[in-house]
């Protein structure tokens, strides 16, 4: 494997992990503001990204690449309103699809077709995150003024249940 591709597609087990660890930041904030239903989200939110990880990790394990694990940032986020996570949440996906589409930029300038093909599930998966993210913002905005609205939003993030990735490697 082209050695660049394999440096930010290694860099990105950590980045990863460091997103399992910025939601884990949100469900521990809207635990104790009482929504369970928005931790419970970000919660699963966290597992999910653990498995992002793991992915990249077992692709380069597959592809015979020494794996080196990184340090994972702290969550530096301040969060004060019920908003905040929601809004960084959403600029959070949007700097991992910058990130997913430089390791694709690396890959198909080496002509890494096996690389790309990897990526074509991130590349799917991150508009879902970002619409998911988008569309939160949208429901708070609408709805999280008013205690009804808010006690609606938090049972309908509650019902929320983790589901295993549908890339397999
Ligand atoms: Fe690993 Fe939220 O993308």
């Amino acid at each position: 494997m082209n050695a660049k591709v394999s440096k930010l597609l290694n860099e990105q087990i950590a980045k990863e992990l460091y997103s399992a660890y910025l939601y884990l930041d949100f469900s521990i904030f809207y635990e104790a503001q009482g929504l369970d239903g928005f931790a419970n989200w970000y919660m699963i939110q966290a597992q999910e990204e653990r498995d992002h990880a793991m992915l990249f990790l077992k692709y380069l394990q597959n592809n015979g690449e020494k794996v080196t694990l990184e340090a994972i940032e702290k969550p530096d986020k301040v969060l004060n309103v019920l908003m905040d996570p929601l809004k960084f949440g959403f600029e959070h996906e949007q700097y991992v699809t910058s990130l997913i589409n430089d390791i694709y930029a690396a890959a198909y300038d080496v002509k890494d077709f096996r690389t790309m093909q990897f990526l074509d599930w991130f590349v799917k998966e991150q508009l879902e995150e970002e619409k998911n993210a988008d569309d939160m913002i949208k429901k708070m905005e609408l709805f999280g003024n008013d205690s009804k609205g808010l006690y609606s939003l938090d049972s309908e993030y509650a019902a929320r249940v983790y589901s295993a990735p549908s890339l397999v490697l």
